[in-house]
């Protein structure tokens, strides 16, 4: 481990209000994806809420089989073990309950009374003001009907401030989202956003989807805007207590499980 690597470490653990969460932390200055590092942790037998992070990826995952944008030093790439106790059935929204969990850290990281609230973009993406600044990535391994264990794989841009050309209209930093761009410090962020995702996926263990769509109701991205996904088109209505996606279409309301929302004009 790098020293810069294991002085975050350090700075993290001293500041961690979890109870699982990063209890068990492994800092990387570079490795290829915490979701991998994190998937051989769990096979070897990592605790639930043991937290892979890295200054860097060289092979950075997203959803729908992309790369997620993975330079040295200015934002968190994290991966979470958990080993929640629900069926495999029941996962869907669970991504959801981690949206809303970043959300809500982005949010309190931010502090600014101006800012407007941070918003979940069904079913992985975190925004702030129409820009994506957090994506979640869940991988699960089963055995079975019994899930064996997850890694919730999250990346929250949080110092960049600059993004490759594809990205840059689409993209957003809590930095660049500063009135004077101060940088943050990422242990910091770090440890604020282990404990709302804690807090959300163990409500989301405990009570089911209900509450995570009802709190969702007031953070939906594109509630009442026009958006496609897949072959569907429509207007976003919100989302159901299993976490599926309202798109009113001409042909009636659909409910989507999975897919890739894309606002239309
Ligand atoms: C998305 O496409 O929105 C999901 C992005 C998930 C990226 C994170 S970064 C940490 C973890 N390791 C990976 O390789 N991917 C996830």
């Amino acid at each position: 481990m790098s020293e810069a690597a294991s002085r975050n470490r350090s700075r993290t653990l001293e500041q961690l209000q979890t109870e699982r969460y990063g209890r068990s932390l492994q800092w990387h200055g570079i490795t290829d994806s915490t979701n991998d590092d994190a998937k051989r942790a769990a096979t070897s037998g990592a605790p639930d809420g043991h937290v892979v992070v890295a200054d860097a990826q060289r092979m950075g995952r997203g959803s729908h089989g992309r790369a997620w944008s993975s330079p040295e030093g200015e934002d968190l790439y994290v991966s979470i073990v958990a080993r929640p106790a629900i069926a495999f059935s029941a996962l869907p929204p669970l991504t959801l309950a981690v949206g809303l969990g970043v959300a809500h850290a982005v949010d309190a990281l931010r502090e600014a009374a101006h800012a407007s609230p941070s918003r979940v973009k069904w079913p992985n993406d975190v925004q702030l003001e129409g820009r994506k600044v957090a994506g979640i990535l869940i991988e699960a391994s089963a055995s079975g009907a019994q899930l064996d264990s997850l890694v919730i794989g999250i990346g929250l841009n949080v110092n960049r401030c600059e993004f490759p050309e594809d990205l840059a209209a689409l993209a957003t930093s809590l930095r660049l989202s500063h009135p004077q761009r101060q940088a943050l410090d990422r242990a910091h962020a770090l440890s604020v956003l282990l404990a709302q995702v804690e807090l959300w996926v163990d409500r989301f263990t405990r009570e089911g989807a209900a509450p995570v769509a009802d709190a969702l109701s007031s953070r939906l991205a594109l509630l009442g805007e026009r958006a496609r996904c897949g072959d569907a088109r429509g207007i976003v209505r919100g989302v159901t207590h299993e976490g599926a996606l309202l798109l009113q279409t001409e042909h009636g309301m659909r409910e989507l499980i999975a897919g890739r929302l894309v606002p239309e004009p």
